[in-house]
């Protein structure tokens, strides 16, 4: 087979999709969520209900063995979920010029935009993000004086018209999932439940509505190039079509994630793997498109507040024992390098997590 698309898009032999997924038995955990619909996640440092302990059993394993998992019983009602993913349909329906009105640009990364590159390769797919709160200005600045970086500020289309409401009600429901994960991911590392949440005060989240339309040349490009998240936390819905493989540790096999009705998929980003100095790492995944049917995803990026500096966590270190494995980063830095460089192609490598390893 040739290639019917066009030579930006198309993947070194190396990175292509085979032809079929591999179907496994053994996926991503799937994890039950309804323990904290009952009982409180306890922040007192007292001992947790039994239902509570199992769960933190079960998270800190998907963490460590996978960086990846799956939730069921979540608390977020179905509806608002139904209506940012018919907001987001009604959106990429529109015709072009009316997304364009919308457009992402240099100054300001939120918006519509269909030329994004990971790791240099195009990405078929159509994306627009937004903000989850807007920060006040002098927030958005990682770097005081950097008046240039990052304006973020929502572009809103004005159809359909219940786009603003759907987005709106999603996120809310997002942010207190995140922070429940986050709570529970912190008592893992065996820090007090609420250790993390100071870093998410001005925190700046984006939902990112994806569009990945059938491709004539799915054997060669990918909706998304492989890679990992650089934020804290990534909580992403998907429809029923499938296409999210994960780079599976133990043996490094693409492993595809079956859709689930109603379900959450977690992944801890590159700023956990930092925090917990590499006990959970983010694993590298990526989307296959295919010939016949478009798909649609929601990923919410969970993310600290840009003047975060990020680092391994002092009660996690010891000098002699556990060793801080990485230099201290500013994220608003990091954020921007990895915008900037998704928006065009370059010659270079963008930044990546493990440029902040220390040397042995
Ligand atoms: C992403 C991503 C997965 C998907 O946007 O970072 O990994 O299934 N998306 O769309
Ligand atoms: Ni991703």
């Amino acid at each position: 087979m040739g290639s019917l698309v066009d030579p930006a898009f198309v993947q070194a032999p190396e990175h292509r999709p085979k032809p079929t997924a591999t179907e496994t038995a053994v996926g991503i955990p799937l994890i039950d969520l309804s323990p904290l619909l009952h009982s409180p996640i306890p922040t007192d440092g007292g001992a947790a209900p039994p239902a509570i302990s199992s769960l933190l059993a079960e998270v800190e394993a998907a963490c460590r063995d996978w960086g990846f998992f799956q939730v069921i019983n979540h608390g977020v009602p179905s509806e608002l979920l139904d209506n940012i993913m018919a907001a987001s349909k009604g959106f990429f329906a529109l015709p072009a010029e009316e997304k364009w009105q919308v457009k992402r640009d240099e100054v300001n990364p939120l918006g519509y935009y269909n030329t994004e590159h990971t790791k240099n390769v195009r990405d078929w797919k159509e994306v627009f993000d937004l903000i989850v709160e807007e920060l006040p200005v002098p927030l958005a600045l990682a770097e005081p004086g950097a008046d240039e970086f990052l304006s973020l500020r929502n572009r809103w289309p004005e159809h359909p018209p219940a786009f603003r409401e759907a987005c709106e009600k999603y996120t809310k429901a997002m942010n207190e999932l995140a922070f429940k994960l986050l709570e529970l991911i912190s008592l893992t590392l065996g820090l007090p439940a609420k250790r993390l949440n100071g870093f998410f005060k001005d925190r700046a989240s984006f939902i990112r509505l994806n569009h990945y339309p059938p491709c004539p040349s799915p054997h060669l490009a990918l909706g998304v190039g492989r890679h990992k998240d650089a934020g804290a936390l990534t909580i992403l819905a998907q429809d029923d079509v499938g296409g999210l493989d994960v780079k599976r540790r133990s043996d490094g096999e693409w492993i595809r994630v079956k859709p689930i009705p109603n379900s959450y998929i977690i992944n801890v980003g590159d700023i956990i793997q930092v925090w917990s100095n590499d006990k959970y790492e983010s694993a590298e995944h990526r989307v296959s498109v295919n010939l016949e049917r478009e798909r649609f995803s929601i990923p919410f990026f969970f993310n600290p507040a840009l003047y975060v500096t990020v680092q391994p966590l002092d009660e996690l270190i010891d000098e002699k024992k556990r060793p801080a494995k990485y230099n201290a980063y500013n994220w608003g830095e990091f954020f921007k390098a990895r915008k900037n460089s998704n928006f065009k192609k370059l010659e270079v490598e963008n930044v990546q997590i493990y440029h902040f390893k220390k040397a042995v």
